[in-house]
């Protein structure tokens, strides 16, 4: 028991969180798990000499900084960390506030930001870790509606896809998980952000939040089955920098790859325009991890 891995995983008391938290206490790894609640996490979870509830203000480094020292302390390591809490927001970015932008950057992109840098100290320590980022496909290929979301998710992909290369040669992986449509708290009221500032002229961006909320409890993705994908990646000797999960986040990853492949065939000669050389088109992946 004592040789298996430490897991610090954010956003723990309900949707995918609870789940892959409940998923390592059966598996046998031993978990801190941080809520904005200790009794909602605790009350969900049950408690085991495995586990380690912690109340976390994700918004404050202080908060993140004693809990990883927490986490250390009991179990003597963290090798995987994964920055999970995040929560949707839509509205066209003219509907939305300034402040509800902000605040959703603040949790979805900013607290994984801060998780990163008080942890790393360990993880370098150990040369070894494994870092988990819970992107989504809107980080990707977004849709109408969700403009803002999209953003914080390509920034928190874009953000691991370079992290990635810089720690590396220090022993440590590091993934950004880019889920479909979860079976999860998070079309619900109390996890998502709707503008309530409506402009008339955006009627699809509209719509698009209506066909989402009817969708809530509908959704094909098992949280489950995230996250035992989740258990096996950290044993994968190479595991992959993105990985897209739900058949829905592959079809659209694979539908806006070939988009990409088209434009850049269609707009190959004004991008060649701009520069005074041709620079060789990589034959192979620039990163060896991909
Ligand atoms: N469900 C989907 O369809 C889907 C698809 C792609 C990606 N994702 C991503 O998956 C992750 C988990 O979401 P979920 O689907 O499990 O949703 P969920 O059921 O609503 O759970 C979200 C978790 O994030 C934390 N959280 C939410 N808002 C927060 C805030 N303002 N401050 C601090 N923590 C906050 C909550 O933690 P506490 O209440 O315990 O503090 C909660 O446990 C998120 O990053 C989400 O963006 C979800």
């Amino acid at each position: 028991m004592e040789n298996k891995k430490v897991w610090y995983v954010t956003g723990a008391s309900k949707g995918l969180g609870l789940t892959l938290v409940k998923e390592l206490l059966e598996q046998g790894y031993r978990v801190a798990a941080t809520s904005r609640c200790k009794n909602a996490l605790v009350e969900a979870v049950g408690s085991s000499d495995d586990f380690l509830p912690l109340e976390v203000d994700l918004g404050s480094e202080a908060s993140i900084a004693s809990s990883l020292q927490a986490a250390q302390t009991l179990f003597g390591r963290i090798d995987v960390v994964v920055n999970n809490a995040g929560y949707g927001i839509g509205g066209a970015i003219e509907e939305l506030s300034n402040e509800e932008i902000a605040l959703n950057f603040d949790i979805n992109v900013f607290a994984p930001i801060r998780v990163i840098q008080k942890v790393m100290p360990y993880l370098r320590a150990q040369r070894s870790g494994h870092i988990i980022n819970i992107s989504s496909i809107a980080g990707f290929a977004g849709v109408t509606g969700w403009a803002a979301y999209a953003a914080a998710k390509a920034a928190v992909t874009a953000l691991s896809e370079v992290m990635a290369q810089d720690v590396e040669s220090l022993g440590i992986k590091v993934t950004a998980v880019c889920p479909g449509a979860l079976k999860t708290q998070f079309l619900s009221s109390e996890s998502l952000v709707l503008s309530g500032n409506k402009i008339d002229d955006y009627q699809d961006v509209h719509s698009s939040h209506e066909r989402y909320l009817a969708m809530d409890g509908k959704q094909i993705g098992d949280p489950k089955k995230v996250a035992e994908v989740l258990v096996q990646l950290v044993e994968n000797p190479h595991p992959p920098v993105f990985l897209y999960l739900g058949s829905d986040a592959w079809g659209r990853a694979a539908a806006k790859a070939t988009h990409l492949c088209d434009q850049l065939d269609i707009w190959k000669n004004v991008s060649y325009s701009t520069t005074t050389a041709a620079v060789p088109v990589p034959q192979s992946s620039f990163h060896p991890s991909y």
